[in-house]
């Protein structure tokens, strides 16, 4: 007898196009990623509507909102719960619940209907090892070209850490900008790596200070000043 071969589950990478799709959404139908080509995207899925965890996270990032759009940013969320189901919790957070002094929180955002798993499954957001009904939590980021540039995930009992998602945006588009990388815990004004150049003799030249404003303790270990405030200004010049 011949074993059928398991289907591996695909899941996009980082480096690679997000995968496409057409979805019905709290704010219309929506076309991913070209409607939003031009833009940085966090999209992202949560386990459930009406559930806990899921609620604080949805009001947080309707409060930070205003703060991604400054970032060229926009939100999509996706959970495989119907559209009648995410507009009665929405209109519920609203209506209803208070959280860290957040209240009265309107969620503008598109929340995608998934009921069929379609997308979530598209997306390597369901992990049956943790549930196989619901999609863990979920968040790729998309830069402005389509393409994946971070992906993180959470279990069901974790709510996201969005002081961190947001860093995550700003170290991308400083990295692009600048064409730096950023070190462990990095944060706007402190010093960024400069990539190691790709020869000996140009790294020797380094060492030797011939790029100005650079540093460096060792052949792959330089580091230079970008002041908080350049960092905010090119970013939004970008
Ligand atoms: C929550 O969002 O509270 C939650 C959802 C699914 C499983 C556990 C917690």
């Amino acid at each position: 007898m011949t074993e059928t071969p398991a289907v591996a589950p695909t899941m996009p990478r980082i480096g690679d196009p997000a995968p496409s799709f057409t979805a019905s959404t709290t704010q219309g139908e929506i076309q991913f990623p070209a409607d939003y080509a031009g833009s940085w995207v966090i999209f992202f899925s949560h386990p459930a509507d009406f559930t806990p965890v899921c609620t604080t996270e949805f009001m947080t990032f309707a409060s930070m909102q205003e703060d991604f759009a400054k970032l060229n940013t926009k939100l999509v969320g996706l959970s495989v719960d119907g559209l009648y189901s995410h507009i009665a919790w929405l209109r519920t957070i609203k209506d209803k619940i208070v959280f860290r002094g957040m209240e009265d929180v309107e969620v503008t955002f598109p929340l995608i209907d998934d009921i069929t798993m379609e997308i979530a499954r598209k997306y390597g957001m369901i992990m049956p090892g943790e549930d196989s009904t619901k999609a863990v939590r979920a968040v790729f980021v998309v830069d402005p070209t389509g393409t994946i540039r971070t992906i993180i995930y959470y279990p069901l009992s974790l709510g996201r850490n969005f002081d961190e998602l947001r860093r995550v945006i700003v170290a991308l588009q400083t990295a692009d900008v600048f064409a730096v990388a950023t070190p462990a815990d990095w944060r706007p004004g402190d010093p960024v790596i400069v990539p190691p150049a790709g020869s000996c003799g140009v790294a020797k030249d380094r060492m030797e200070g011939a790029d100005e404003g650079v540093t460096c303790v060792d052949w792959f270990f330089c580091t230079k000043e970008i002041s908080a405030e350049a960092v905010t200004e090119a970013i939004a010049a970008a």
